[in-house]
C-alpha cells in the first residue's frame, strides 16, 4: 500500500468519495434552502477527464473503493460515461464503485451503471409516506424513489449484486414514528436501513431537541423486537450494524453526533471543484485541480505534479493527536459538539 495514502496514525486511506456536483433536484429541509446552494463558475469545476485522471491516480496508489456523491450525482450529465471509465479501473485494483443518491432519477440509469460495475447504492430516504416526503424534500418524487429501490432489488434477484443501503436521517417531530416501518423494510428485503443522527449544518435549523440519538432509537426498536442483536462491523464502517433474527435485511446507525469514529476513518474526499479534503469536518482543503491544470491539460500527471500532490497530502496529516480523534477536531466540529454539550 502506498505511503502516500497512509497517514501518521497508520490509517490507510483507501476509500475515496468524489462529489460530482453541488446541485440537487430535491431540497431536503435539513440540507438545502429552497433557493438551492450558490454555484461555482463552471471553469472551477472538475471536468470529466479530470475526475477520471484523479481516480486513476488514487486507484494506482491503493484506493480500492470509490463513491460518487453530490449534491445529487445522477444529475451530472455525463455520469454514465464517467462511471464506465472509472469502472475500468478495476484492472488497476478498484474493487468497489458506489453511489450515494436520492434515487429520483436513478432507475433510468441503473442498467447502464450496473454494466459499468456498480457495486453499491446508498439511497437517501427519510420517510415512507408520500405526503411527508413532499414536506421533507420540498419536492415531489416519492414514487420515482420507490421505483429505483424496486429496480435494484429486482436486478439483485437476477444476480446483479448491488449492495443497497437506505440512509434515513432520524429527526424528532418529523419521522420518529417511521423508525419501526423503516426497520420492517428489511423483513423480507435484502437491504440495510441506516438511521443517521441529524447533524447541524450551516443554517439547517438544527437543535439538540430535534436529534434522535442512537440509544433512543435502539430502545424503540428493541421494545418492538426484543431479539434485536448486534452484528460485527467491518474495520472502517461508520455505522453500527444490527439484525433481527428472521429478517432478511439489517439495520445500522450512523452516530455522527454521539460517537466519534475518526479513529477508524479511511475516507478521502474530492469536492466538485477539485479540492482534496481529508475530513468531513475539516475546513482545510488543497486544490488538486490547480495542481493538475498547472502542469498539463488532462494528460497523465507528470512526476513533478505527482510529487507536489504527495507532499501536500502528507503535510496535511501532521496534525496533533487529540484525545478525541486522530485528526484533531476542527474549530467547526468543536463548535458543533459544544452546542450539544459533548
Ligand atoms: P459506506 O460506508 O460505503 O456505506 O458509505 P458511507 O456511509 O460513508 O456513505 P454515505 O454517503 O451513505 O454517507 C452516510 C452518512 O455518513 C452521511 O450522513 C455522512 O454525512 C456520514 N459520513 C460520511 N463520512 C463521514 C465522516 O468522515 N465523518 C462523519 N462524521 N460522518 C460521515
Ligand atoms: N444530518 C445528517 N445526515 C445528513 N445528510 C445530509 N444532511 C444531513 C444532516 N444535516 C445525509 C443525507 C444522505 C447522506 C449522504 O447524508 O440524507 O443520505
Ligand atoms: Fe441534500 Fe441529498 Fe436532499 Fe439533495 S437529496 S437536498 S443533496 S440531502
Amino acid at each position: 500500500f502506498s505511503a502516500f495514502l497512509t497517514d501518521n496514525y497508520e490509517r490507510q486511506h483507501n476509500y475515496l468519495r468524489i462529489s460530482l456536483t453541488e446541485k440537487c433536484n430535491l431540497r431536503c429541509l435539513y440540507c438545502m434552502p429552497e433557493e438551492g446552494v450558490p454555484q461555482s463558475p463552471p471553469r472551477e469545476l472538475l471536468t470529466t477527464p479530470e475526475i477520471y485522471l484523479l481516480s486513476d491516480v488514487f486507484v494506482s496508489e491503493g484506493v480500492t473503493k470509490i463513491r460518487l456523491t453530490g449534491g445529487e450525482p445522477t444529475i451530472r450529465r455525463d455520469i454514465l460515461p464517467l462511471m464506465h471509465q472509472i469502472g475500468s479501473l478495476r484492472s488497476k485494483g478498484l474493487r468497489e464503485l458506489c453511489i450515494t443518491t436520492n434515487g429520483i432519477s436513478l432507475h433510468r440509469k441503473l442498467d447502464s451503471m450496473a454494466e459499468a460495475g456498480l457495486t453499491g447504492v446508498n439511497l437517501s430516504l427519510d420517510t415512507l409516506d408520500p405526503w411527508q416526503f413532499q414536506i421533507m424534500t420540498r419536492r415531489k418524487g416519492f414514487e420515482a424513489v420507490m421505483k429505483s429501490i424496486d429496480r435494484i432489488l429486482e436486478m439483485n434477484r437476477l444476480g446483479a449484486g448491488i449492495k443497497l443501503k437506505i440512509n434515513c436521517v432520524a429527526m424528532r417531530g418529523m419521522n420518529e414514528r417511521e423508525i419501526i416501518p423503516f426497520v420492517e423494510l428489511g423483513r423480507e428485503q435484502d437491504l440495510e436501513v441506516r438511521f443517521i443522527e441529524y447533524m447541524p449544518f450551516d443554517g439547517n435549523k438544527w437543535s439538540k431537541g430535534k436529534m434522535l440519538g442512537y440509544q433512543e432509537m435502539l430502545g424503540m426498536i428493541r421494545h418492538k423486537y426484543p431479539t434485536l442483536r448486534k452484528v460485527q462491523d467491518h474495520k472502517n464502517d461508520t455505522s453500527k450494524t444490527y439484525e433481527i433474527p428472521g429478517f432478511v435485511g439489517r439495520m445500522g446507525f450512523i452516530t455522527s453526533m454521539t460517537h466519534n469514529f475518526c479513529g477508524s476513518c479511511n475516507r478521502l474526499r474530492i469536492t466538485n471543484d477539485g479540492n482534496l479534503k481529508v475530513c468531513l469536518f475539516g475546513n482545510a482543503e488543497v486544490s488538486l485541480r490547480d495542481i493538475i491544470r498547472k502542469t498539463n491539460n488532462g494528460d497523465p500527471i507528470d512526476e513533478e505534479a505527482f510529487e507536489a500532490m504527495k507532499q501536500i497530502e502528507m503535510g496535511r496529516r501532521q496534525g496533533p493527536i487529540t484525545s478525541q480523534g486522530p485528526l484533531g477536531r476542527s474549530e467547526h466540529e468543536k463548535e458543533l459538539l459544544d452546542v450539544i454539550g459533548m
